[in-house]
């Protein structure tokens, strides 16, 4: 029987929103993790220079010899760039600031956009086995998020609860739509997912009914509650899966990760 998430190769999706601190780096740690419990093999690629994925799963700068840096610019084979860390079956590229000057030095490259592409689709990926991919990109509408849309299969965009959230939304929406035009048909929102909810606020509800208005159901199901335990997690150098197993937000991400499922085994059909 084929996997649902991986008809050919890893299901690769971009977790991407330009608008800062919305909750991409901890929703991909997190729904990484949640997929590695739920028996899955996954890559996390950090493609943001502030590194902080990589920081969040315990991966120091000084580790961080060949990164998704010299990836991209094919300096560094798959193997000596992928990490493991302490969650069982979770994977990283790591990423330094180095990769901030990437969008400027790769302007006269012809394959810019394919760069990630390439990369994640080299034959050597093949025996590595992962079912997943998730690519944690930078604040910005710049060439690293385009290189994570063209590799993708999908993009899921983290929505932060609060007031102006929809906001920017389009200008996301366009730039996918600009992706599939030129380089990625068959590039699909994942899904949207409303982090840093928090139930007794209002504008938390507001905003989430605005959402499921507007965008129906490409919101998921599954909200991810404002928690303490989440933002301590990363310091700790752990998801909060590991961190704190019970807390809401361990939880939270563990629905999540079910729901991403569910969908692609619905959509596989
Ligand atoms: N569910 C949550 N509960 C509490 N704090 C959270 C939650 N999700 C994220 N945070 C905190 O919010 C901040 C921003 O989150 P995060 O770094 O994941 O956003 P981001 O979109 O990756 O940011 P950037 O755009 O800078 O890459 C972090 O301090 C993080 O710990
Ligand atoms: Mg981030």
């Amino acid at each position: 029987m084929t996997d649902p998430l991986r008809p050919n190769g890893p299901r690769i999706i971009a977790v991407a929103n330009q608008k800062g601190g919305v909750g991409k780096t901890t929703t991909t740690i997190n729904l990484g993790a949640a997929l590695c419990e739920l028996g899955q093999k996954v890559l996390v690629v950090d493609l943001d220079p502030q590194g902080n994925a990589s920081t969040g799963l315990g991966i120091e700068p000084e580790d961080r010899e060949y990164t998704t840096y010299e990836l991209l610019l094919d300096e560094a084979d798959l193997d000596s760039v992928i990490l493991t860390t302490s969650t069982e079956n979770l994977h990283l590229i790591p990423a330094t600031v180095d990769l901030s000057s990437a969008d400027i030095e790769l302007i006269s490259n012809e394959k810019r956009s394919y760069l990630l592409h390439d990369a994640l689709r080299q034959p050597a990926m093949a025996k590595l086995d992962f079912d997943v991919v998730l690519i944690d990109c930078p604040p910005s509408l710049n060439l690293l998020t385009v290189n994570a849309m063209v590799a993708s299969h999908s993009v899921l965009v983290p929505l932060q609860s609060e007031f102006f959230a929809l906001e920017g939304l389009s200008q996301l929406m366009l730039t996918i739509r600009e992706v599939r035009q030129s380089a990625n048909p068959n590039l699909r929102i994942e899904g949207i997912v409303l982090t840093m909810y928090d139930s007794r606020n209002n504008l938390s509800q507001l905003v989430e009914a605005d959402a499921r208005s507007n965008l129906g159901d490409l919101v998921f199901s599954t909200v991810i509650p404002r928690n303490v335990r989440v933002s301590e997690a990363p310091s700790y150098a752990l998801p909060v899966l590991a961190y704190d197993t019970a807390s809401k937000g361990a939880q939270a991400y563990r629905a999540l990760a079910a729901e991403l499922i569910k969908k692609n085994e619905k959509h596989a059909a």
